[in-house]
C-alpha cells in the first residue's frame, strides 16, 4: 500500500538518489498519410528512476507511457497496431465517438490481433481533447503491464499557455526486486477495491519531481491509466482551473479545495498559473484515499526570474465539442443497476443463461453484476438496443460498497443529477465516478450505431464481470 507521506517509504527500500525530472513525453503526430506504426512489445523501463533494477513491463514503441498521439480536431488519425506481445490484443482510443469497428473491443468491434499480426485504425476524431488508449484484451494484466499511452486532439485554437504538459498517473504492483507482481487477476482485488499497487509513477517514473518556472502558465492534461487507482490531486500553494473533464471542456473552475479528483480512466485539462517565487517548492499530495495520503511529488522551481511581473487573466472558455443536442422531454430511462462485490448484498445472478449463486459465481470468477445479470465476454448480446437518434437517460444506481467509474465507449453523456441533486454545471463526460449507494442520472444521445460496451474501468471489476453491452440500431 502507498500509505506514507513520503514517496521513499514505499520505494521498496532501495537508497535515495539525486532528484531526476520527469521524463519528457515523445510524441507523435498521426495525422500524415502513411499510418503511425505503434507496436506493443516486452521490453524493460527504469519505473523505479534509477532506485532499483529496470522492470521488464509491456509497452508500445519501447515507452511508458507509449508515444503521445497528437492529430488536429477533425484530421484523420491512422494507426498500425502490431501486436508484439506474447497475447492477442487490441487497441481501444478511451473517449472517442469513433466507428464501432475502431473501437478496439475483442469478438464484439473486431477480432483480437494475434501475436505477430496487425490492425490498422483510422478515423477521424471529432472531439477536441485528452484521450487516452489501451488493450481491451485482458486489460487488467495488459494495462497493468504497462500498455497505455495519451492521445491528444488539438483544437483549432488552443489556448495560450507557456508549456503544455501531460502527467500519465498510474501505479504498479512490484516486489522487492522491481519486478511486475504476477498476482492478476486475484479474486480478492476483483472483489474489493481491484488491483492497487506499490508505487506510483508519473509518466511511467517514480519521479518525486517536476521542474517548473516562476510565472509561467502550465496547461495540465492529467490521465489516470491505472487499472483501479483513483487519484486526488493537491496543488498546494496553487489555483489550478479545470477548463476540461474528459476531453470536453467544462466552463473554467476551480474544483473544491484545489483537489482535482480522478477514477480510473478518467481524465482533467488543468490551466495552472505557477505563482510561486523561484527556488521554491511546493507538494503535489494524493490523498484520495483520505487515510493513505502521500506526497506525489514536488514542484520545484527553478532559480530563473519570473516570467512576467502581473498574473494573466483568467482562463476562458475552450469552444465546445460538437456533441449531439439531448431531448430531455423525450428521453427514455435505461436503469443500470449494480450489485455484487465484497461486503455486498448480492446473493446470486444470471452467467451465460443461468441463475447462479454467489458461491458458484466466485468460483467462475465472477462477483458483479449490472442488473443481475453478469457479463460474459464470449457472448455479444446486448443487455439494451436503442433506436439511433433517440435520447437516453442512463441512471446508474450503485448498490455495492464500492465506488465505480462507469464508462460507456462511443458516445459523450451528460451528467443530470447525483442522488437526485442537480449537478453544479454542465459536464460532459464518457467515464462518471460512482460513490458507494449514489444513483447518477445521465442523458446522451444514442447516435452512434454499433455495438457498444458499458463496463466498470476498475479493469478486475470489468473482468469479474462488471460490464454490458448497448446496442444502437
Ligand atoms: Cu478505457 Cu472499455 O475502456
Ligand atoms: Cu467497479
Amino acid at each position: 500500500m502507498i500509505d506514507n507521506r513520503s514517496r521513499r517509504a514505499f520505494l521498496l527500500g532501495v537508497g535515495a538518489s539525486g532528484l531526476i525530472s520527469v521524463l519528457p513525453i515523445h510524441s507523435v503526430t498521426a495525422g500524415k498519410r502513411s499510418p503511425l506504426i505503434l507496436s506493443a512489445n516486452p521490453t524493460k523501463f527504469d519505473i523505479l528512476n534509477g532506485e532499483g533494477p529496470k522492470t521488464d513491463v509491456w509497452a508500445y514503441g519501447s515507452t511508458i507511457p507509449g508515444p503521445e498521439i497528437r492529430v488536429r480536431q477533425g484530421d484523420f488519425l491512422r494507426v498500425n497496431f502490431e501486436n508484439g506481445l506474447p497475447q492477442e490484443s487490441t487497441v481501444h482510443w478511451h473517449g472517442m465517438r469513433l466507428p464501432n469497428a475502431m473501437d478496439g473491443v475483442p469478438n464484439l468491434t473486431q477480432k483480437p490481433v494475434k501475436p505477430g499480426e496487425s490492425f490498422l485504425y483510422e478515423f477521424r476524431p471529432p472531439d477536441a481533447g485528452t484521450y487516452w488508449y489501451h488493450p481491451h484484451v485482458k486489460s487488467s494484466e495488459q494495462v497493468g503491464r504497462g500498455l497505455y499511452g495519451p492521445l491528444i486532439i488539438e483544437e483549432p485554437a488552443p489556448p495560450l499557455v507557456d508549456r503544455e504538459v501531460t502527467w500519465v498517473l498510474d501505479d504498479w504492483r512490484l516486489d522487492e526486486l522491481g519486478a511486475i507482481h504476477d498476482s492478476f487477476s486475484s479474486m480478492h482485488d476483483m472483489s474489493h477495491a481491484g488491483r492497487l499497487g506499490n508505487v506510483a509513477t508519473l509518466n511511467g517514473v517514480n519521479s518525486d519531481k517536476f521542474s517548473v518556472r516562476a510565472g509561467e502558465r502550465i496547461r495540465l492534461r492529467l490521465i489516470n491509466s491505472a487499472n483501479a487507482r483513483g487519484f486526488a490531486l493537491n496543488f498546494a500553494g496553487h489555483e489550478p482551473t479545470v477548463i476540461a473533464l474528459d476531453g470536453h471542456p467544462v466552463s473554467p473552475f476551480s474544483p473544491a479545495n484545489g483537489r482535482v479528483v480522478l477514477g480510473a480512466g478518467q481524465r482533467a485539462d488543468l490551466i495552472v498559473d505557477m505563482s510561486g517565487k523561484p527556488g521554491e517548492t511546493f507538494a503535489v499530495d494524493d490523498d484520495y484515499f483520505s487515510r493513505q495520503p502521500y506526497r506525489f511529488l514536488d514542484l520545484v522551481y527553478d532559480s530563473a526570474a519570473p516570467l512576467r511581473d502581473s498574473p494573466l487573466n483568467a482562463p476562458v472558455n475552450l469552444p465546445a465539442n460538437p456533441l449531439p443536442k439531448v431531448m430531455t422531454d423525450q428521453a427514455e430511462t435505461l436503469d443500470i443497476r449494480i450489485s455484487g462485490g465484497a461486503m455486498g448484498q448480492m446473493r446470486s445472478a444470471r452467467f451465460k443463461g443461468e441463475e447462479m449463486d454467489i458461491r458458484e459465481l466466485v468460483g467462475q470468477g465472477k462477483v458483479w453484476a449490472i442488473n443481475g445479470e453478469v457479463f460474459d465476454p464470449s457472448s455479444t448480446e446486448p443487455m439494451f438496443t436503442l433506436r439511433k437518434g433517440t435520447t437516453q437517460r442512463l441512471r446508474f444506481s450503485n448498490d455495492t460498497a464500492w465506488p465505480h467509474p462507469m464508462h460507456l465507449h462511443g458516445h459523450a453523456f451528460k451528467i443530470v443529477t447525483r442522488n437526485g441533486v442537480k449537478a453544479e454545471r454542465e459536464i460532459w463526460t464518457d467515464t462518471v465516478l460512482l460513490a458507494p449507494d449514489e444513483q447518477v442520472d445521465t442523458l446522451f444521445v444514442a447516435d452512434n450505431p454499433g455495438d457498444w460496451l458499458l463496463h466498470c474501468h476498475i479493469l478486475e471489476h470489468h473482468e469479474a464481470g462488471m460490464a454490458s453491452v448497448v446496442r444502437v440500431a
